[in-house]
């Protein structure tokens, strides 16, 4: 069954994936902080972006840029002129609102939708949350966080040309802090001020860019199916005229059907010349690409895939909740795919008592090295294996008498809750092969 907002936002504060940002001073509206069990699907789902997007091409190479930047490169991005979005005040509540998410007819007659006072005219509000560098806040010291990574990888094209050993076709993969002045923030970690990106920048010829686009917009859609969620759930969005940021020439989202409806989750967009060319511009360098072969000189094309780390997360999250009835008793377990589970593996002794749980204890160290474990040797088994359903762990493995005698193990499997015999020696290469093999069930 899908799963309510409310509920996965008790689920996430109750097992430690998500809590409310400075919490003892009231929280932070929209900020939020990674708990234990968050920490490690957040980063599972980053690395599992990294490898598909880096270390299985031989032509994407990776970077970590600054997140505070020259300020001359968000006037030469359009982000200075263009990042806004159009907003009005109320004069009597003092709310403020985002003019496309007001109805029209509060537009029309300038009355507030939540208390009917007058409505200022709407006026351009920029996203940048601006800052100041050195001891002095004046003009000359100012500079902004970073509205999304992109950046970064252009203005460090040629750095990596000249040092990276690439040739065009290539990519610049990142993953980073994004920072914005949301208006809207709401639906948990969905839209945020502070969030994680996770952006590859594709350098093509401007003939091939429609190639590239096509190629990235079917790998992107099939990144999620790999990560295990699930294909309805999934759709393109062509953008509109009306919808195309001001750099991009043609795009297409991937959306997801969250608890409250279908929206974007990442980006892909053919950024064509724009970048390279407005950075070329003002910083007064060459970005041009020499092509050793022909001999042609030009500025590369860029198709971009851009990914929230942290939306992405609470795709997962969604998609995996279900809630089904086992024994008369509710069962909530989470299916993540064993690759981004935040505990790979729990490991318990049937009872503390007569050396079982110094078994398991030795047992749970071994696995140690290859696995993300868990031990817990406290409550009825079937608690234990509950408590890990909760989180999402795949593999449960149990040490009881039986294992004094022959050395096996029983293994119990999250999704069909089937129990298997298997010697201790093959546990690393049996957990191995269901973690390649895993197929979460429609
Ligand atoms: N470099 C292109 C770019 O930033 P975008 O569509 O504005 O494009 C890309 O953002 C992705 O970043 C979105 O699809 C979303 O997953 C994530 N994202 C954007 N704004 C966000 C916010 N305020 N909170 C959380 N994630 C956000």
């Amino acid at each position: 069954m899908g799963v309510t907002m409310d509920v996965l936002v008790s689920l996430c504060k109750r097992r430690g994936f998500i809590f409310p940002s400075s919490e003892i001073y009231g929280g932070l509206s929209s900020a939020w902080d990674y708990g234990p069990m968050g920490v490690e699907l957040k980063k599972r789902i980053q690395e599992f972006w990294w490898r598909e997007m880096t270390q299985l091409h031989d032509n994407i190479v990776g970077l970590d840029a600054a997140i505070m930047m020259h300020p001359r490169v968000w006037e030469a991005s359009g982000h200075v002129e263009n990042f806004t979005d159009p907003l009005v005040d109320c004069k009597k509540c003092k709310n403020r609102f985002r003019t496309d998410q007001i109805p029209e007819e509060n537009m029309k007659s300038h009355k507030c939708p939540e208390c009917g006072g007058e409505l200022t005219d709407a006026r351009r509000f920029n996203l940048m949350f601006k800052t100041h560098m050195g001891p002095l806040e004046d003009e000359g010291s100012l500079i902004y966080l970073r509205p999304e990574t992109a950046q970064g990888i252009y203005v460090n094209f040629k750095n990596v040309l000249q040092t990276g050993r690439v040739k065009i076709p290539f990519g610049i993969a990142q993953v980073g802090k994004a920072f914005r002045n949301e208006i809207t923030t709401k639906n948990f970690i969905f839209r945020t001020c502070e969030f994680e990106q996770m952006e590859m920048q594709y350098f093509v010829h401007p003939s091939e860019d429609e190639k590239w686009f096509e190629h990235w917009k079917e790998k992107r859609f099939q990144y999620y199916l790999d990560l295990g969620v699930r294909k309805n759930k999934l759709r393109f969005h062509q953008h509109g005229p009306g919808e195309l940021a001001h750099y991009a020439k043609k795009a297409f989202d991937i959306e997801y059907e969250f608890p409250f409806g279908w929206s974007e989750l990442e980006g892909i967009h053919n950024r064509t010349d724009y970048d390279l060319k407005r950075h070329t511009e003002y910083s007064g360098k060459d970005l041009a690409y020499l092509d050793e072969v022909s001999k042609e000189r030009y500025i590369p094309y860029i198709i971009e895939t851009s990914a929230g780390l942290t939306r992405t997360t609470l795709v997962v999250l969604a998609d995996a909740y279900d809630e089904e009835e086992v024994q008369g008793e509710k069962r909530v377990v989470l299916h993540f795919h064993p690759r981004v589970a935040p505990i790979t593996v729990g490991v318990f002794p049937l009872v503390k008592k007569d050396g079982l749980a110094e078994l398991a204890g030795n047992l749970e160290e071994e696995l140690r090295e290859e696995f993300r474990t868990f031990y817990d040797e406290g409550g009825a088994i079937g608690r234990r294996y509950r408590r890990q359903d909760e989180v999402g762990t795949p593999f449960c493995i149990t040490v009881d008498y039986q294992t004094k005698e022959d050395g096996t193990v029983t293994v119990r499997f999250r999704d069909s809750m089937e129990q298997i015999r298997i010697p201790k020696t093959e546990i690393s290469s049996s957990l191995r092969k269901a973690i390649k093999d895993y197929r979460r069930k429609e």
